[in-house]
C-alpha cells in the first residue's frame, strides 16, 4: 500500500522510510507531480500537522501524513515551539535561530527544553494524531557537528552529549520524531 508523505525533505522521508520498512511504500508529493507550496500557517504543531495531511487528503484522496516538530523552552512559556523554524528570522537560519535562544536565556537559571513531534495520518478520511517528545536542557554553547537545527545547543536528559554529538542512529533511538514514526509504523502495521 502507497503512503504519502508529505516532506520535501529526504534525510526526514529516508529516516521515516527505515522506519516504516517494507509493508507500506512512501511516497512524497513531489513524486506524485504535486508541486503545491503546502500551507503551514497554524498556532499549533497539531494544527500545521493536520493541516497539511489535510490538504493532501483533499488534493489526492490517498493516505497520507504530515509531520511538524517544535522545541518548547520551559522559560520561555514554550517559545519557540510552532515557530522553531523561523525564530530569529523569516528564514530558516539555525545558526541565528541558537544565538537567539542562548540571549533569551541568559541569565535564566531553568533552562529545561522538549522537542515535539505530532504526526498526523489520514486513512479513509479518518484522522489519528501521534506524538513523540525528547526532553532535555538548553547548554550556554553549541557543541557538535551532527545533526541539525538546535542539535548542537540540545542535552538531551540523561547524556552528557548534546544531539549534534550522538550519531544519527543514536539521535534516531531516543528522538521525538523518531518516537512519533515508531508510533505512527505500529499504527500501520496494525492495520495489515
Ligand atoms: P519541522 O517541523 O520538522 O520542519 O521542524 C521545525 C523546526 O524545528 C526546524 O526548522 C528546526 O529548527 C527544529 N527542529 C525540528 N526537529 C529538530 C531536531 O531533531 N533537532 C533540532 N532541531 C529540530
Amino acid at each position: 500500500m502507497d503512503i504519502i508523505f508529505a516532506t520535501s525533505n529526504s534525510h526526514k522521508l529516508n529516516e521515516a522510510r527505515g522506519i516504516i520498512g517494507d509493508s507500506f511504500s512512501l511516497v512524497t508529493p513531489l513524486e506524485l507531480g504535486i508541486t503545491d507550496d503546502i500551507p503551514e500557517e497554524e498556532e499549533t504543531l497539531e494544527g500545521n500537522a493536520l493541516s497539511k495531511a489535510q490538504y493532501l487528503w483533499n488534493r489526492c484522496g490517498r493516505g497520507c501524513f504530515a509531520d511538524d516538530t517544535g522545541l518548547e523552552v520551559e522559560a520561555l512559556g514554550g517559545a519557540p515551539g510552532v515557530r522553531s523554524a523561523r525564530y530569529a528570522s523569516d528564514e530558516c537560519d539555525s545558526r541565528r535561530n541558537m544565538q537567539k535562544l542562548i540571549k533569551e536565556l541568559n541569565g535564566i537559571q531553568n533552562r529545561k527544553a522538549r522537542f515535539r513531534t505530532v504526526v498526523a495520518l489520514i486513512i479513509d478520511g479518518k484522522v489519528t494524531l501521534f506524538e513523540g517528545e525528547l526532553n532535555g536542557s538548553i547548554t550556554e554553547t553549541p557543541s557538535g557537528s551532527g545533526g541539525f537545527g538546535y542539535d548542537p545547543i540540545f542535552l538531551p536528559d540523561g547524556y552528557t552529549k548534546t544531539l549534534a554529538e550522538l550519531t544519527s542512529a543514536e539521535k534516531n533511538i531516543i528522538s521525538h520524531r523518531g518516537i512519533a514514526m515508531r508510533k505512527l509504523s505500529d499504527f500501520l502495521k496494525s492495520m495489515l
